[in-house]
C-alpha cells in the first residue's frame, strides 16, 4: 500500500509561541471558541484512533498507520491548540472544559458507529479529512495574528497527509471488495450531511460552560455561532479543492468530475 513514513513534518518547538502577539487576537470571542473547540476534538483523537484501529484488527499495516502516524499527529493538533489557547488566553480552565466534552462526547465514539464496511469507512475517512484540511485552511487565510496563520499551515498539511493516506487504504479495499461508485456516492453523502453533527457542538459548549457562569449554553448560541463562522467561510473556505478531494473517491471521468466541480462549488457556496 506503501503509506507514508512515521516521522513527523514539525512538532511544539517548531511554533514560536513567545511571539504571539496577543492584542491580535484576544478580544476576539469567536477565535477564542473555534480554538478552543477545535483542541478539544483533536485531543480526543486517541479515542477514534482505538475505535478505527479495532475496527481494521488483522489489518498490521493499516492498524500501525492508525497507531504511528495519524493518531499521534491528530493528538499533536489539539496539544498545539490548546498551547496556543492559553498563550491568548491564560485564564481559561482548558481542563474543565475538556473533561465535559469527553463525558459528553464518549458515547457518540463507539465502533458500531463506522461505516457498514472497511472501504466504506475509509471513503468516510476522506471526507472528513477533506472538512479538516479546508477548515484549517480557512483559518489560515482568516487569522488576524501570524503564530495562528502558520500552525494552522502545518496542521492543514498534516490534515491533507492524512486524506492522502486514506485514500490509499479506501483504494486497497475498493480493489479486494469493490463497491458501486453510487454506493461510495451515497456514504460521501452520508458523511458530508452528518458535518453539523454533536462533536462541534458539544465541543462549542463545553468551552462556554468552563470560562463563563452561565448554566445553559443552548442550541441557538451554537446557531448565532455558526453563523458567524459562515460569514468566514463564504470569504476564506478553500470550496474548488475540497469539492475535488470529496469526488476523487468516485473515480469519475475527468470530464464528468470537471463538470461536478463547478456544480457543486457553486451549490456549496449557495448554501453556506
Ligand atoms: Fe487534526
Ligand atoms: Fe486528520
Amino acid at each position: 500500500m506503501h503509506l507514508s513514513p512515521f516521522q513527523r513534518r514539525w512538532s511544539l518547538d517548531d511554533i514560536p509561541y513567545d511571539q504571539v502577539d496577543r492584542t491580535m487576537i484576544a478580544d476576539d470571542r469567536d477565535w477564542f471558541y473555534l480554538l478552543a473547540a477545535s483542541s478539544f476534538v483533536e485531543i480526543l483523537s486517541d479515542l477514534y484512533a482505538r475505535n478505527l484501529g479495532d475496527y481494521y484488527a488483522g489489518d498490521d499495516e493499516t492498524c500501525t498507520w492508525l497507531a504511528r502516524k495519524w493518531g499521534p499527529e491528530e493528538v499533536q493538533h489539539g496539544e498545539a491548540l490548546k498551547r496556543y489557547v492559553l498563550s491568548v488566553w491564560p485564564d481559561f480552565d482548558w481542563q474543565r472544559g475538556f473533561d465535559g466534552f469527553r463525558a459528553d462526547y464518549a458515547p457518540y465514539c463507539e465502533t458500531a458507529r463506522l461505516g457498514p464496511t472497511r472501504a466504506l469507512e475509509m471513503a468516510a475517512r476522506c471526507v472528513v479529512e477533506t472538512g479538516t484540511s479546508s477548515f484549517y485552511g480557512m483559518l489560515r487565510q482568516a487569522s488576524p495574528e501570524p503564530v495562528l496563520a502558520a500552525l494552522a499551515g502545518h496542521i492543514r498539511e498534516d490534515e491533507i497527509g492524512h486524506y492522502k493516506g486514506f485514500y490509499r487504504i479506501y483504494r486497497d479495499y475498493q480493489g479486494r471488495e469493490p463497491h458501486s461508485r453510487w454506493r461510495v456516492a451515497r456514504e460521501i453523502w452520508r458523511r458530508v450531511a452528518e458535518v453539523d453533527s454533536e462533536d462541534a457542538y458539544l465541543a462549542v459548549k463545553n468551552v462556554s460552560l468552563a470560562c463563563e457562569s452561565r448554566a445553559a449554553f443552548t442550541r441557538g448560541d451554537f446557531r448565532a455561532f455558526r453563523n458567524r463562522i459562515r460569514v468566514w467561510m463564504r470569504r476564506y473556505y478553500p470550496f474548488q479543492p475540497a469539492v475535488k478531494m470529496l469526488l476523487t473517491p468516485l473515480d469519475l471521468p475527468a470530464s464528468v468530475q470537471r463538470l461536478m466541480v463547478s456544480f457543486m462549488v457553486g451549490g456549496a457556496r449557495l448554501i453556506v
